[in-house]
């Protein structure tokens, strides 16, 4: 996935017939905004009034307001302020700050405080601070100190979201709730240690459960006791390392929990809950936390380089997937970042090409972080909009360009909502199991997922990323790279899907393990064979490429081959391998099988990228999956939103040149106002 985007030149464009209907609606301008409704796509910015004298206040939310801003979070790191003592609530500075905020029309999110407990906190409860693996207690200072499990810090943080809900809850101002911030850091001390055993317990049952599924007769690990059960986390039992990922993941979840139930019972229930997430981040699974709340929300950061819209894109579209409906992009970086190797700045017209490539996967928000630079504290050199001296920056004016685009294109894109004929299946388990033993210390899962996602994701123009559970009924196909973990409901679930006339492609190390991180009794795909009608013999990790030739041209396989073996005589073979080390010369690389009117396929290779394109066309055809937008050329890319009145086609051209795409059917020009067969993307 090597891309080299630099600015980027948008395009929306919907078509004609529909068009007509919408534009007898007037979009709203930034002077019909009312506080009553919030428009359909939304600018938002990190804001800390806490930072600020009052008195420079209005200033800040009267750039925001020409920017085209209409929403700032806020509080989300104000514990000390909005709470300087135990128990001495002050939130009037804020209701001031939402109130000021609503003036100039923007709405408001509250973070609830609690990724960075005050210094009187810590100090008074020292027991709250989270232990490291090494045994030792964080300090105050930075941030994310506290021990997610520790009860005393979850009635804290409980007392304060209450009291914020109570407060806010029902204001009109207040769009919604994110909790906390970025949730990362797990602790190692001795009571979420006992809370690991009880969670094992409910999970076993029994001890002798436990040492039959974790196989401890290995190296006399044999538990007679609960609490000699230790910590792992890099190195052992894989039964034990993935238990742990997996307590950790409930114990977020019942982190969140905590404070969500205070939100809920105090707040109008159109008050959305969300928590902002890091992309790929797999300190948790993700699908387990986010089942309690209303709304996905991301930090989209680039980091050091520039946009790959190919890699960004994959986690707009794992995050769309958590709640699988639009999300919001609840921070991206205005320009740059303080924390990469080189902090450089993106592009001339790469913040706005990020924001429409975010609203082509399905966000409805965009938000910088943060708006204006703090004097001091650790971020100082982080881009913003507005320098310290409370004046914009250069980029301010892409934004409100941002800002105006919104205006325009949001009664477009209201209702719409990103619609995919080919999913992605994606696990915790499976990348985690996968991590922890590479087997060769080049196969990185999640650039495997890529490989697929990179090469189906021109053809389809939307994929969906889901976990092996979802309900796969609306796809045409879903692909399954890197399905280690197994467990029986999600074979169930695969099962049914190629029975019901789907196409499932497995990838390598797929339906290795069952749901303990044990080998399936069964070789690979495990309970999938039988529907495959073939296996994988043996899997080899290789030093040097293999040759791989058949339906899909001659290439080769870095990394890692699986030979395979068709057992059934309708098992078709796809690729071979060529010469390389004896065993694998000759053998089938990629099989399928027909199951009525499904189909199923393995590819036991990893496939380099003009192979996995061609391997992709295959599959898209077979599998009748459609392109919306043909034509479209390498370095732009096409987006579908679709709503009941119609479909919405967002272009961004990431190339280095001008680019022209003649559309299939006249269509009307959000941006521009005008109807058009083909399109001209300049640079
Ligand atoms: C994260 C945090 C923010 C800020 C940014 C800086 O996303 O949530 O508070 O630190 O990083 O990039």
């Amino acid at each position: 996935m090597n891309h080299s985007p630099r600015s980027g030149r948008v395009r929306v464009a919907t078509n004609i017939l529909v068009s007509l209907l919408i534009l007898f609606l007037a979009p709203r301008s930034s002077a019909q905004a009312t506080v009553s409704s919030p428009p359909p796509l939304l600018l938002g910015t990190e804001w800390y009034p806490e930072q600020w004298p009052e008195s420079s206040w209005d200033a800040d939310l009267a750039f925001m307001q020409q920017s085209g801003v209409h929403m700032v979070r806020v509080g989300e790191f104000a514990w000390s302020r909005m709470e300087p003592e135990e128990a001495k609530y002050d939130f009037d500075w804020l209701d001031r700050a939402i109130t000021g905020a609503a003036k100039h029309n923007i709405y408001t999110v509250i973070g609830t405080p609690t990724a960075a407990p005050p210094a009187w906190l810590t100090q008074k409860y020292p027991e709250t601070l989270r232990m490291n693996e090494d045994g030792r207690r964080d300090q105050h200072g930075n941030r994310e100190q506290y021990n997610f499990a520790n009860p005393k810090y979850r009635e804290l943080a409980r007392k304060i979201a209450e009291q914020l809900a109570k407060r806010f809850g029902h204001n009109p101002h207040v769009l919604g709730w994110q909790i906390d911030n970025e949730y990362e850091m797990a602790s190692y001390d001795p009571e979420t240690k006992a809370q690991f055993h009880q969670w094992l317990k409910a999970r076993y049952g029994t001890l002798e459960n436990l040492n039959a599924r974790w196989t401890t007769a290995y190296w006399s690990q044999s538990y007679t006791a609960w609490d000699q059960i230790p910590i792992q986390v890099r190195y052992g039992n894989p039964g034990l390392l993935l238990s742990w990922m997996r307590f950790v993941s409930d114990t977020w979840r019942s982190y969140q929990k905590n404070q969500l139930e205070v939100l809920r019972t105090n707040s109008e229930p159109s008050k959305f809950i969300t928590t902002n997430t890091m992309g790929w981040f797999d300190g948790y699974d993700h699908y387990v936390v986010e089942q309690d709340l209303d709304l996905a929300a991301w930090d989209d950061y680039v980091g050091e380089g520039h946009l790959d819209p190919v890699k960004n894109g994959f986690a707009h579209d794992l995050t769309r997937g958590f709640k699988q409906k639009n999300f919001w992009v609840m921070e991206t970086q205005p320009g740059s970042v303080n924390w990469a190797g080189v902090n450089n700045a993106l592009g001339k017209g790469e913040v706005r090409a990020m924001a429409w490539h975010a609203v082509g996967h399905g966000a409805d928000t965009v938000s910088y972080w943060q708006w204006r630079s703090a004097l001091n504290g650790q971020e100082q050199y982080h881009g913003t909009l507005l320098g310290a001296d409370g004046t914009p920056v250069p980029l301010y004016a892409e934004v409100a360009q941002v800002g105006k685009d919104f205006e325009k294109a949001g009664p477009f894109l209201a209702g719409t909502s990103v619609k995919a004929e080919v999913a992605i299946l994606h696990s915790y388990d499976s990348r985690w199991a996968i991590n922890l033993q590479r087997h060769n210390k080049n196969y990185d899962p999640n650039v495997e997922l890529g490989s697929y996602y990179a090469a189906l994701r021109p053809i389809a123009q939307s994929v969906d990323v889901l976990p092996a559970t979802a309900n796969l009924s609306p796809y045409k196909l879903v692909v399954a790279p890197g399905l280690n973990v197994l467990s029986s409901a999600a074979a169930k679930n695969l099962i049914a899907y190629v029975r019901d006339g789907g196409h499932l492609v497995l990838g390598q190390r797929s339906g290795m393990k069952d749901d303990d991180n044990g080998l399936q009794p069964e070789r690979q795909p495990g309970p999938l064979g039988e529907l495959l009608g073939g296996r994988v013999e043996q899997y080899y990790a290789l030093n040097d490429p293999v040759p791989i030739a058949g339906q899909w041209g001659p290439g080769e396989s870095p990394f890692w081959a699986e030979l395979l073996s068709a057992k059934d005589k309708d098992t078709e073979v796809l690729m071979r391998y060529g010469k390389s080390n004896g065993w694998l010369d000759g053998q089938p690389a990629a099989i399928t099988r027909k199951v009525g009117k499904g189909h199923i396929t393995y590819i036991g290779a990893w496939l380099d990228p003009k192979t996995m394109a061609s391997a992709a066309k295959w599959m898209a055809t077979i599998s009748s999956v459609s392109t919306p937008l043909p034509n479209v050329p390498p370095g732009v890319e096409a987006s579908v939103r679709q709503g009941p009145r119609g479909a919405v086609y967002i272009l961004v051209n990431l190339s280095q040149q001008a680019q022209t795409i003649s559309l299939p059917t006249p269509m009307g020009d959000v941006l521009e106002g005008s109807s058009k067969s083909s399109v001209n993307l300049p640079v």
